[in-house]
Formats: C-alpha cells, sequence, structure tokens
C-alpha cells in the first residue's frame, strides 16, 4: 500500500491514472479480439484540465493575476487528469468530461480546441453534476456490450452513493478508478461513544449501500440501570484499515475484480484523509487490469 502525504498525493494518484490509461489504450490497439470495442474516458469530475499547486489564493485574485505579478505560470501549474488522458499517444475513442462548475468547464473546452483540435470532435464536456451525467450515460448513453470504459471519479467528499457504484459495475465494462473519503468522509461521520446521528446513519449508508456498517464500526453492549433498565451503548471501534477492508468488500459484491491494495493520502499526522481504489467491471478483463491497478497502487510512483 503507497502512502503518500500532500501535494506529492495528487502527483501520484495522477501518474497511478496516466499508466493505467496508457496500458490500457496498449491492450485495446494491440489485441485483436479487444480492437472490437470502442474505448471511452469518463471524468466526472474532471477540472480545468490543468490543476494548481498555489495553496492559499485571496479571495479576490485569479490565479493568474497571482502568478504574473509574482512568479512564472509554470510554477504552479500542472496536468489535471484530463489534459493526461487527451495527452495518450494512443487516445480514447470518445471522452466524457463533466464538471459543474461553469469556469472549470469552460477552462476545458478552450484548453481542448487549443491544444487538441485534433479530438474536439470526440469529447463531450457537460456542465452538470457528475453523478447525474453518469446516470444518463449508464441508463441510455452507450451499447455497453460494444463499448469498454475507464472512469475516473475524483470528487470532493461523500458524493458518490452506492446506488450509483453498482449501476457503473453492472455494465460489466467499466474500470473504476475511486477516490474514496476516509478521513475527510466515512470517519467524520462515526462518531465515538454512539452511533452516529440519523442524518450523518442516513449518508454513510448512502455511500456504502448497506447498514451493515453498524456492526462492523460498532461494537454494542446492552447495559441495566439502577431501575432494571436496558440501555444499549455503541462505541465505535473501526480503524481505517476496518474501513478500507469493509469498502473493498463492498466493491466486490458488484465488479467483476477490485484491487487488494489501495494509494493512501494521509495529513501530517499520517491520518488517511482518501484512498484511491480500483474496480474492474468486465469479467474478462478483470485480470490483466487487477494485476496492472495492483502494481500502481502499491508502489510509490
Ligand atoms: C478534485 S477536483 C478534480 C481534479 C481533476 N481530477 C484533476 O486532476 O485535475 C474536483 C472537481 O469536481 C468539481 N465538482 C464538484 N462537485 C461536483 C459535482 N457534483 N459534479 C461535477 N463536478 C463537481 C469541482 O468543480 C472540481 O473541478
Amino acid at each position: 500500500m503507497a502512502h503518500v502525504f500532500g501535494g506529492e498525493w495528487t502527483e501520484q494518484k495522477l501518474v497511478a491514472l496516466r499508466k493505467y490509461l496508457e496500458a490500457y489504450r496498449k491492450i485495446f490497439t494491440a489485441n485483436a479480439k479487444a480492437r472490437y470495442y470502442r474505448t471511452v474516458y469518463i471524468d466526472a469530475f474532471a477540472g480545468t484540465g490543468e490543476r494548481s499547486d498555489k495553496p492559499h489564493m485571496p479571495p479576490n485574485q485569479s490565479l493568474l493575476d497571482a502568478v504574473v505579478t509574482e512568479e512564472p505560470l509554470s510554477t504552479f501549474l500542472h496536468k489535471g487528469s484530463a489534459r493526461i488522458a487527451l495527452e495518450l499517444s494512443s487516445p480514447f475513442d470518445e471522452y466524457v468530461f463533466v464538471d459543474k462548475n461553469p469556469a472549470h468547464t469552460a477552462e476545458l473546452s478552450a484548453m481542448v480546441e487549443r491544444d487538441f483540435p485534433h479530438l474536439v470532435d470526440r469529447c463531450k464536456i457537460y456542465t452538470a453534476d457528475g453523478a447525474e451525467v453518469l446516470h444518463e450515460q449508464l441508463a441510455y448513453g452507450k451499447d455497453w456490450s460494444k463499448t469498454r470504459a475507464v472512469l475516473f471519479l475524483d470528487p470532493y467528499g461523500m458524493s458518490i452513493h452506492w446506488d450509483l457504484i453498482a449501476r457503473i459495475a453492472k455494465t460489466k465494462a467499466i474500470d473504476m478508478w475511486l477516490l474514496f473519503p476516509l478521513g475527510q468522509g466515512i470517519n467524520r461521520l462515526l462518531s465515538k461513544d454512539h452511533l452516529p446521528m440519523p442524518a450523518h446513519e442516513a449518508k454513510l449508508t448512502a455511500v456504502l449501500g448497506t447498514d451493515a456498517w453498524k456492526q462492523r464500526f460498532y461494537s454494542t453492549h446492552v447495559q441495566t440501570d439502577l431501575f432494571g433498565e436496558e440501555h444499549c451503548q455503541s462505541h465505535k471501534t473501526a480503524t481505517f484499515e476496518n474501513m478500507i477492508s469493509f469498502l473493498k468488500e463492498r466493491l466486490s459484491t458488484v465488479f467483476a475484480g477490485v484491487a487488494p491494495d489501495v494509494m493512501l493520502l494521509e495529513n501530517s499526522k499520517g491520518s488517511p484523509l482518501y484512498a484511491l481504489c480500483f474496480a474492474a467491471g468486465n469479467p474478462a478483463g478483470a485480470r490483466p487490469a487487477i494485476s496492472i491497478a495492483s502494481d500502481l497502487l502499491r508502489t510509490r510512483l
């Protein structure tokens, strides 16, 4: 399991994605049977195509202003997931990019037109909710018997619910890279000395697709008070490792394969914030897919 901290994490996460996409396209060009399929890259939280290292921007100052007056743009700008996917030497047949921020999709469209004019016709860019567009694409956007896709889910927080994950898996055609919120999501909702409040319980169940997390993450004891009345008392017992194991188990119930390793983003105290994980959708392709992804997740790249 690779443990990564701070800015290096973003870099590592995107190197893993790039290497996977390169390997994926190689398989789909070299293998005669695989060439039958139309390949799609879907980035449901796509950003602008670039990403900035500059951590604290004054609210009334744009990145460009700050950079022009202080340091060259190249100091702060790096390739984002969308650019990485477009830059492949063997591009995908189709690209679906979604971001709900119109400024981000405008920048992304401009980048595609400026830097990838040969791919403009292959790109669909939606200013919308990533989960909603995915639900649409899964329902009637594609013939999944003739399509294979890599999906990158890089949201902020807990916006991906289990019903969507299950539908993605059901296509048996999509390999999914998922940034799963641990410290920034699940763990924050797990109260220590009692079960989470109802709204948090509902969110956890929506994200994990079952309420079995209660038994897995809490121990419950019945205590009798002085008046002979029984009370249930729950205490959180789950560690981050337990949460990751549970997530992988859940993914295994719907996907053809799940990488045994995850890449952890940790805060300065070594506490996990996010886990990057991988699941393969197609039973025939799952073994090589898991093998490639596991190597990428296990190693510091
Ligand atoms: C972590 S960034 C993605 C970075 C990108 N993967 C990259 O490597 O450059 C998350 C993006 O999701 C977008 N976003 C937030 N909520 C969203 C939603 N519900 N649907 C689609 N995009 C959303 C944000 O505007 C932001 O650009």
